[in-house]
This record gives structure tokens, sequence and C-alpha cells, in this order.
């Protein structure tokens, strides 16, 4: 087994009811003033702000709000809640939500520990020592970050999405209860549906070989999301179903179907390019390009991609290649069959792009061709702009 560092200290409280917890655990991770973070009002919508309001007043810890997150989160939210949260002399950031209120959270916290650095230095390099504690209530499974080390946020100036990754930014607590997740929109469900199982595949295909105990869980992992992420998807109030992809999705993105690996998120980074542009879904952007990566890539190394179709899919083909091929063809027929786009000309509105803009977004990804992207098969500028193309329909 290859050597691997595994740290996943959040605690979960996983069930109905539990967000009636909030107070206690605020309290027991040393909130006594919180900056509470939600997104765009499913959360007041919902009733969950003021039931969570009134937990935390019973527990007698203050708080402030900080609401409008967007999907996609801005840089200057972030900035602004910072502000925030000093002015209010917060020592605790409580995100309600997805990734986006959970990553503007852990932006904020980092600039409540370090109130002389403009947070976007870190996205930037900038090495971070600490950060302020936070906690998550669950209301969308999708990007993991209520485990993960991530946070992802978009200078809107120069539209540049951007992610960074530190221990400092796994959240103290995560409370997730799946009934919470019953008011989420169809598209939602799918594009979470989408993401989580991204965050596994792509960690599965890297060119480590070896680890057999990661590939079984990230193969259980994918496995029950084809069975549940469709129960969740027709019906969106099925405890069971929401249950099973909301575990996944933290499980997903802790690194745990990772682990042993080398990290790389190509088809991430070449997405995050349309959310950046023009606001695409995360989950969305993912399905839109995955494919295509897919068929570009496996002949790199034919035998993984054979063993991911047997294993995931249960496809029983001898031949190596054909048996790659069918499990490539299978995961984007269940991206379609959950309504996702599989082209870049599903994913947006106004269609297929611009030539230009497919080598802007080629440059970036690649930093001007000095950075190869991901390690299964390090992609260059070239590589990714043939990609891009092919989605390009
Ligand atoms: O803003 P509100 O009104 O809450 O509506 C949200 C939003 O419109 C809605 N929603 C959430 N829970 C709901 C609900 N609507 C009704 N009922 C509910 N219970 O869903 C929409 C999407 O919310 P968002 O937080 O954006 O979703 P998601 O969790 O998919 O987060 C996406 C963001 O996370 C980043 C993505 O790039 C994107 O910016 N990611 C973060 C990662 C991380 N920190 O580890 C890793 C991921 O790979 C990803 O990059
Ligand atoms: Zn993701």
């Amino acid at each position: 087994m290859k050597n691997f560092y595994f740290y996943s200290p959040t605690e979960i409280l996983f069930g109905k009811r539990t967000e009636e917890e909030t107070g206690r655990l605020a309290k027991k991770w040393g909130a006594t003033k919180v900056l509470i973070v939600y997104g765009g009002g499913s959360v007041v919508r919902s009733g969950l702000l003021e039931r969570v309001e009134n937990n935390l007043e019973a527990e007698g810890i203050e708080f402030e709000e900080l609401g409008g997150v967007k999907p996609n989160p801005r840089l200057s939210l972030a900035r602004e809640g910072v502000k925030k949260a000093i002015d209010f002399g917060a020592d605790f950031v409580l995100a309600l939500g997805g990734g986006s209120a959970i990553d503007t959270a852990k932006g904020i916290a980092l600039g409540i520990a370090n109130p002389d650095t403009d947070i976007w230095e870190f996205w930037n390099g900038k090495e971070v020592k600490k950060s302020a504690p936070v906690g998550v209530i669950l209301t969308i499974s999708a990007a993991g970050s209520e485990t993960s080390d991530s946070a992802v946020l978009t200078d809107e100036t120069t539209l540049k999405k951007k992610g960074l990754s530190t221990d400092f930014n796994r959240p103290k607590f995560a409370i997730m209860n799946p009934e919470l997740t019953y008011s989420l929109p169809k598209y939602q469900i799918a594009c979470g549906v989408v993401d989580i199982m991204m965050h596994t595949l792509e960690r599965y295909f890297s060119p480590v070989k070896g680890n057999h105990m990661t590939d079984e869980i990230a193969e259980g992992l994918l496995r029950n999301m084809i069975v549940y992420g469709p129960k969740g998807y027709a019906n969106p109030v099925d405890y069971e179903a929401m249950s099973e992809i909301m575990w996944a999705g933290s499980l997903s993105h802790n690194n745990l179907t990772g682990l042993g690996r080398s990290r790389q998120f190509p088809v991430h980074n070449m997405g995050h390019e349309f959310s950046a542009n023009y606001d695409a879904a995360h989950g969305a952007s993912l399905s839109a390009l995955w494919g295509t990566w897919a068929l570009y890539v496996y002949k790199f190394d034919v035998s993984r991609f054979a063993h991911y179709a047997k294993a995931v899919w249960q496809i029983e083909e001898t031949d190596p290649e054909k048996a790659a091929l069918r499990g490539i063809d299978k995961t984007v027929e269940f991206f379609s069959s959950l309504d996702m786009p599989v082209t870049i000309g599903q994913l947006l509105e106004s269609g297929p792009v611009d030539e230009k803009e497919l080598e802007t977004y080629a440059d970036n990804v690649t930093n001007f061709d000095k950075q190869p992207l991901g390690t299964f098969l390090p992609l260059t500028r070239a590589d990714v702009l043939a990609i891009y193309r092919s989605a390009n329909i």
C-alpha cells in the first residue's frame, strides 16, 4: 500500500432534526458570537434560519447574518463578510447551505484570523497558518465542502474562479439532515449527483497504482450513487435516497476515496472557466466535459478504464478497449439520464463558444502551457484545447 495522509476532523451529526443541536455544537467549539452565512433565501423560506437563530439564542450565543451568497460565490461578498465579522467580533462562522455558503464562510474565517491580510492572497499562494472555526448546516448534497479542505471563490473583477486547499479550511462540525434537502430543485439535485461522482472519479483516474482498499471504497461509492442518484432525482422527498446521496457527498470529497493517489482535478479546472465566465452551475460544468476528457485520455491507461467499466458498471467485456469505451459511454448516458448537459452546447444557453474563448480558457488552466493539467495524462495547452473543441458542440 502506498503512503497516504488522511485528516478528516469534522464532527458529523447526521439525521432527522439534527439541526436542533446547532447551539450545543457551536458552544462546544467555542462560539460566543456567530456570523451566520447563507445564500439567496432558501433557508429563509424553509424556516431553517429562524429555527437555528432560536437555537443559538437558547444557548446564549449572539449572532449576525450575512445573506446573499450566490452560487459560484464571489470574493467581494466574502470580503464584505470579513469586515462584518470583525466589526461584530465574531469568533465563529456558521454556514447554512451548500458549497457556496460554506466556501464563503471559510473565506470569512480566514479573514477573521488574519485581519491584516486580504484573503485573496491565500488563494494566490500565501501560506495559511490559521483560521477561525467554521460550522455547517448542509442543505444540498454536492460540493462536499462540509468536510473538505477546499474553498472555491470567484474574483468577479478578473473572472478567475480558484480553489484554496488547506486543512485549516476543514469545518469543525457538519450537521446533515437529509430532510433539509427536500426543497431542492431537481436541477440542483442532478448537479449534486454529478459533482459527488466527479470528486471520486477525478481521484480514481490517477497514475498511482495500488491501495486496493481505496479503489473498493471509490467503486462502492460510485455504484451507490448510480442506484440512489436517480431515486433522489425522481423523488426528492425519498429520505433513504437523499440520505445516501448526502453521506456520499461528504465521503467523496473528504479524500477517503483518493488515499494514496495523486491529487488532480483536471475536469474541475476546465469546468471552472464556464462557471467564472457564464455562471454555469458547477456540477453541470463537469458533466459537460467529463466524457470528452475521458475519451481523450483513456488510451493512456486502457486497463484502468476497463477495470472501472467492470467494477462500477458491471460491464462484462473481455476486450479492454471495448470495455473502456463502454464504461465511458455508460457514464455519459447516466449524466444524460439526469438531464445534465454532456457538451458545452448543452451547458450554455448561448450554445457552443468561440474558438478564441477556448484558447483563453486553455491558457488559463495550463498557465500559458507552463503547467500541465492533471496527472493521469498531464495535459498540455494543446491537449486541453482539443478536449474543449470536442466538447464544443
Ligand atoms: O442560495 P440559496 O437560496 O440557498 O439557493 C441555493 C442555490 O441556488 C440552492 N439550494 C441549496 N439548498 C437548497 C437550495 N434550494 C432549495 N432548497 C434547498 N435545501 O441551490 C443552489 C446551489 O447552491 P450552492 O451552494 O451553490 O451548491 P453547491 O453545494 O453545489 O456548491 C457549489 C459551489 O461549491 C464549489 C463549486 O465550484 C461552486 O462554487 N465547490 C466547492 C468545493 C469545496 N469547497 O470543497 C468542491 C467542489 O468541487 C466545488 O468546486
Ligand atoms: Zn466539484
